[in-house]
């Protein structure tokens, strides 16, 4: 067991009971429903809504940081056992992470007066619906056909999503 898991571990009842059914397909897509949402919220702001773009925007990247660290941390590493397409998917799917972790960290040291604030969000929305696209199109259905414990890695990243969204 590392010493992530053990952490996990000890996060308590309530996040276990926080865990308990959902498997790591309904969790990884109930988190791409969550943000896309808060895209949608965010382009419906006006101009002057400076304050709620702002928080919005903290909202997302802090969702999406989780997000992607809950995958690759546990739900990649098992896909790319699964043989070599997998692991094509998944180096594809790491890149695009990497990329949208850019964008993420400019924005975050951002505010909404600055220049292609806007643009970023929305470039970073398009981004992460091509890749959810990917995700739920591709990798999702070769995950359930693989034989992984989703339900088991759906408990280990609920604990770890606790764990990051209380550190974020
Ligand atoms: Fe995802
Ligand atoms: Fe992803």
């Amino acid at each position: 067991m590392t010493a992530r898991t053990q952490t996990g571990a000890r996060a308590g009842t309530q996040a276990n009971a926080l865990a308990a059914g959902q498997d790591a397909i309904a969790l990884l897509t109930a988190d791409h429903r969550e943000v896309k949402d808060m895209f949608e919220q965010f382009d419906e702001l006006g101009d002057r809504a400076k304050a709620s773009k702002e928080k919005l925007k903290e909202k997302i990247c802090k969702a999406l940081i989780a997000h992607t660290t809950i995958e690759e941390e546990i739900f990649y590493p098992a896909m790319r056992a699964k043989g070599e397409d997998a692991e094509d998917m998944v180096d594809e799917a790491v890149v695009e992470h990497a990329s949208a972790k850019d964008l993420i960290k400019q924005l975050q040291e951002m505010q909404p007066d600055d220049d292609l604030y806007d643009a970023k969000v929305k470039v970073l929305g398009e981004q992460i619906d091509h890749h959810v696209q990917e995700e739920e199109k591709e990798m999702f259905p070769k995950a359930k056909k693989s034989g992984l414990d989703l339900m088991a890695l759906g408990q280990e990243m609920a604990l770890r999503k606790q764990e990051l969204m209380s550190t974020l």
